[in-house]
C-alpha cells in the first residue's frame, strides 16, 4: 500500500516535528486517532522489575519465534553494510543486535528509557552503543540515520505519535522507519485460539518464569487493544510524513511489520 504525497523535505520534516507537538493526527482513522498510550512512569517501573528475566520469559513464550520476526523486520528493512541503525526502546537489544549483523561496519545506536534494560543490552554487545533515551525526545539531530526501528516497543510508549514523529525526524530522506508489534489475528480460527491462548495461558507463563503476573497480564491486554494493520498505518501517516507505508502480517496476524518510507 502506498502514499502518493510528494517526497519528504526539509520543510515536511519540521511539519513533521510540529505535529509531533501537536501529538493527535488529523487524519488517522477513529480508534487510531483516540488511542492513548499508558503511563510513561509505571511502564519504566514494570520493566525496570521484570528486566532481569525478560529475555527468558520472551523466549518461552514464543518458543523462539520472536528471533525470526526480528530477522523479517532486518531483512524488510533493507539493511546493508555501512547502514547507520537507531533501534528505539531496544529493552535487551535483540533487534539492535540483529540489525548489527545485517549493517556490519555500520554503526548501530540502541535507545530505551529503562536503565535496567539498558545495562542488560550492554552485557550482550560491546559493538553497539546502548544508551538512556526516550523516543519521544531523542538525542539525535535530523536525518542522521538509515533506519530506525523499534519492536513491541511502541505500544508501551506514552505518545507513540510522537515517537514516530522522532523516529522519522533523525532518518535521511529515503530512509525507513520499521516497526514490529503485536495484532491480532484476522481469521476466526486463529483468533479463537490465540486470544484464548493470550488472556489464559500468557499470563499465567510470563508470570511463572517472572515472578510478576500484573506485568504480564498488562502486557497481554495492551496487545489485545493496540490498533493493528490498516489502523496502525493511518497512526503513522497522521504522526508524520513519509513517501509510502507498507505492512506485513506475520504468523496470521500475531504481529506485524510497518514500513515507512522517510
Ligand atoms: C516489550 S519491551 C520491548 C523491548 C525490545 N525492543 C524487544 O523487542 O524485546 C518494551 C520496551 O519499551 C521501552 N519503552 C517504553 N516507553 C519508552 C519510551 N518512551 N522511550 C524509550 N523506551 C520506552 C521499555 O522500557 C521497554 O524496554
Amino acid at each position: 500500500m502506498t502514499d502518493d504525497r510528494e517526497p519528504t523535505d526539509n520543510a515536511q520534516r519540521a511539519d513533521n516535528a510540529r505535529s509531533a507537538d501537536n501529538a493527535r493526527p488529523a487524519r488517522a482513522s477513529a480508534p487510531a486517532a483516540q488511542y492513548t498510550g499508558p503511563d510513561p512512569t509505571r511502564i519504566q517501573s514494570m520493566f525496570g522489575s521484570i528486566a532481569g528475566r525478560y529475555d527468558r520469559a520472551n523466549t518461552v513464550m514464543s518458543a523462539g519465534v520472536h528471533h525470526l520476526w526480528r530477522r523479517r523486520a532486518v531483512r524488510w528493512a533493507g539493511a546493508k553494510e555501512g547502514d547507520a541503525v537507531l533501534d528505539c526502546a531496544t529493552g535487551t537489544g535483540d533487534l539492535a543486535i540483529a540489525f548489527k549483523k545485517a549493517v556490519g561496519s555500520g554503526r548501530v545506536v540502541g535507545t530505551d528509557f529503562t536503565p535496567e534494560m539498558i545495562a542488560l543490552a550492554r552485557q550482550k554487545s560491546r559493538e553497539i552503543t546502548f544508551d538512556v533515551a526516550d523516543v519521544t525526545a531523542l538525542p539525535f539531530g535530523d536525518a542522521v540515520f538509515d533506519i530506525a526501528s523499534i519492536s513491541f516497543g511502541i505500544r508501551n510508549v506514552g505518545d507513540p505519535f510522537k515517537a514516530i514523529a522522532e523516529m522519522t525526524r533523525v532518518v535521511r530522506p529515503g530512509g525507513r522507519v520499521i516497526v514490529l508489534e503485536f495484532g491480532q489475528p484476522s481469521g476466526h480460527l486463529a483468533s479463537a485460539l490465540y486470544d484464548s491462548y493470550r488472556r489464559h495461558f500468557l499470563p499465567r507463563l510470563g508470570g511463572a518464569v517472572t515472578g510478576e503476573r500484573g506485568a504480564y497480564e498488562y502486557l497481554e491486554s495492551s496487545a489485545a487493544r493496540f490498533p493493528c494493520g490498516e489502523e496502525f498505518v493511518a497512526m503513522m501517516r497522521g504522526a508524520a510524513r513519509f513517501t509510502s507505508i507498507d505492512v506485513r502480517p506475520l504468523t496470521f496476524g500475531i504481529a506485524y511489520l510497518y514500513r515507512g518510507v522517510v
